[in-house]
């Protein structure tokens, strides 16, 4: 489908080195976007195809993509830490989340996960817990703009209790996911499984210790590097930046 009024597009130039730098905008008639090279009008935009090249005022040629879920992600509004596509896409799959599993996540931050949870969860609601109003205020802000709808907020100490029975999967990004596995392993079906997000090392050893502690097996504990190349006639080699260290991802599933 053609870009429509009221899309959120991604307008993409490039400096000299060919490095994008990325726009994250509305789509609106009568509204013009302002970038370091110029002003983009927004009306030309709608009715063209997705991946159409246009430029600004000052003839800088301008992509206009239809955002991914990583762009999403890499724009949304952080009042804390995320958790990164890289990881995000990693725990979707070792989960084995399907558009029907029934899933809580403790821990919602800014609602970067639970963006990339509500997308996959197309025939259920996420319940999604934080002890913050303003943690939840800014995830729920977030959403919104994005047009998510299947999630329920709760704003509770997880730690003294969920009210959901019969999970497939419960993802924690808390500072001590081990104070969470006996409420986690009450809620989770048999076999179901758990995710904790830690920045730390020291968060490892207790975490897995006491997932084994409470009959939790296949406990497995993950850390992913992301690197980009750049590519030019001369060479090609990796991009001297990267997001260096994000998280572990520790994963285990409840025995019956
Ligand atoms: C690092 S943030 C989570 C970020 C989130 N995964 C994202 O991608 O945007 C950690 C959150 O855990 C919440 N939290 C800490 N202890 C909690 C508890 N006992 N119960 C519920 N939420 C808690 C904090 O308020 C904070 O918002």
């Amino acid at each position: 489908m053609p870009i429509q009024e009221g899309d959120l597009a991604l307008l993409t130039l490039y400096d000299k080195r060919g490095r994008p730098k990325k726009f994250l905008v509305k789509v609106k008639s009568g509204k013009v976007f302002h970038t370091h090279k110029g002003t983009v009008d927004l009306n030309k935009l709608i009715g063209r195809n997705w991946g159409t090249v246009i430029e600004t005022n000052k003839g800088i040629p301008v992509e206009v993509h239809k955002p991914s879920l990583s762009d999403l992600i890499e724009k949304i509004g952080r009042g804390t830490q995320i958790i990164y596509p890289k990881d995000s896409g990693f725990i979707l799959v070792k989960c084995g989340i399907r558009p029907d599993s029934k899933v809580v996540e403790i821990g919602t931050g800014s609602g970067a996960m639970t963006l990339v949870l509500a997308t996959f969860l197309v025939k259920n609601k996420l319940v999604t817990y934080d002890i913050s109003e303003k943690s939840l205020r800014v995830a729920k802000s977030n959403l919104e703009k994005l047009g998510v709808k299947n999630v329920e907020f709760k704003l509770r100490d997880a730690k003294q209790g969920i009210d959901e029975r019969d999970l497939d999967c419960v993802i924690m990004d808390v500072p001590d996911p081990w104070e969470f596995l006996a409420v986690v392993r009450e809620a989770l079906k048999d076999g179901g499984t758990f995710v904790a997000f830690v920045p730390s090392c020291e968060q490892i050893p207790k975490t897995v210790l006491k997932a084994r502690e409470l009959d939790f097996g296949l406990i497995e504990v993950h850390e992913i590097l992301d690197r980009q190349y750049e590519v030019n006639e001369k060479r090609t080699r990796p991009m001297p930046r990267m997001i260096a260290h994000t998280g572990f991802i520790i994963i285990g599933r409840k025995l019956s």
